[in-house]
């Protein structure tokens, strides 16, 4: 089986928290891979080593077959992937448009296929009526769209998504999963994170659990259903002790 990441004892201290401790990801090419894991587990910081956005302070990283460790190779690799991170980061003084262009000359793409292809990205993710808005004015749906439009432009070989779902509509999230599963059928690797259980049900071929920085599970989905609901092996595998009622005194 050919993978598109693996790691191996993946970390990352801040001061006294290991945030993600000793991660072994296997995501073989082609999979749609849900990382799921409750707030504070270790996803972002998983996700932003794994695109290069942070140095891991432990292990290594294999995407697409290069180790990442070194520059040069880091630096191709990077060329390959596309990533809708955390904080978004789209130059609040852009059109839609003019951001489109700018990531595509950043990418060293020929003008008439960035504008080609911002052309169609915007008409798909029903941003073209907003040419005259600034991405300062978009609604926290349209920005996650596109962020989204800008990482498909280069046409990357595999996908990394930080919670592309929070806080979108049901008429944007279900255009960003039809998207999405275009994606898959060209072939890209796509790896999300997600707190929300029913999304990773609903369009994910591989899952991870992460609970407090370690990998708690990791099976293909097909598996997960057959042995259960992917509600109870979450449960059981980040512990369900913090689902016993606390007392509040003023609401006895
Ligand atoms: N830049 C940072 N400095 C200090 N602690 C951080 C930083 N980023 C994340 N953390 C801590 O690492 C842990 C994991 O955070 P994060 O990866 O954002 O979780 P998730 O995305 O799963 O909700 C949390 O305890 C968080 O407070
Ligand atoms: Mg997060």
């Amino acid at each position: 089986m050919s993978l598109a990441i693996e790691t191996t004892q993946l970390a990352r201290q801040f001061g006294n928290t290991l945030a993600v401790d000793g991660l072994n990801l296997r995501v073989p090419k082609g999979c749609f891979y849900g990382f799921l894991g409750p707030n504070g587990a270790g996803k972002s910081t998983t996700i932003k080593m794994l695109t290069g956005l942070l140095a891991p302070t432990g292990g290594s990283i294999r995407i697409l077959g290069g180790e990442m460790s070194d520059p040069d190779v880091a630096r191709e690799t990077r060329r390959r992937i596309g990533v809708v991170p955390e904080h978004l980061g789209l130059y609040d003084n852009l059109t839609a448009r003019e951001y489109l262009t700018f990531i595509g000359r950043m990418y060293l793409m020929p003008r008439d296929v960035i504008q080609d292809r911002t052309q169609q990205l915007l008409e798909v993710m029903g941003l073209q009526n907003e040419e005259k808005k600034l991405t300062l004015e978009f609604s926290h749906g349209m920005k996650k769209k596109l962020a989204l439009a800008g990482a498909l432009l280069p046409n990357p070989e595999m996908l990394f998504l930080d919670e592309p779902f929070e806080g979108v509509d049901a008429v944007s999230s279900r255009l960003l999963r039809d998207v999405l599963k275009r994606c898959i059928s060209h072939g890209v690797t796509l790896f999300l994170t997600s707190h929300v259980l029913e999304i990773v049900e609903k369009l994910c071929t591989e899952v991870g659990i992460i609970a407090r920085g370690r990998l708690v599970m990791q099976e293909p989905m097909d598996q997960i259903r057959a042995s259960g609901s992917l509600e109870e092996r979450f449960l059981s595998a980040v512990g369900s002790d913090h689902l016993e009622a606390q007392k509040l005194s003023w609401l006895e």
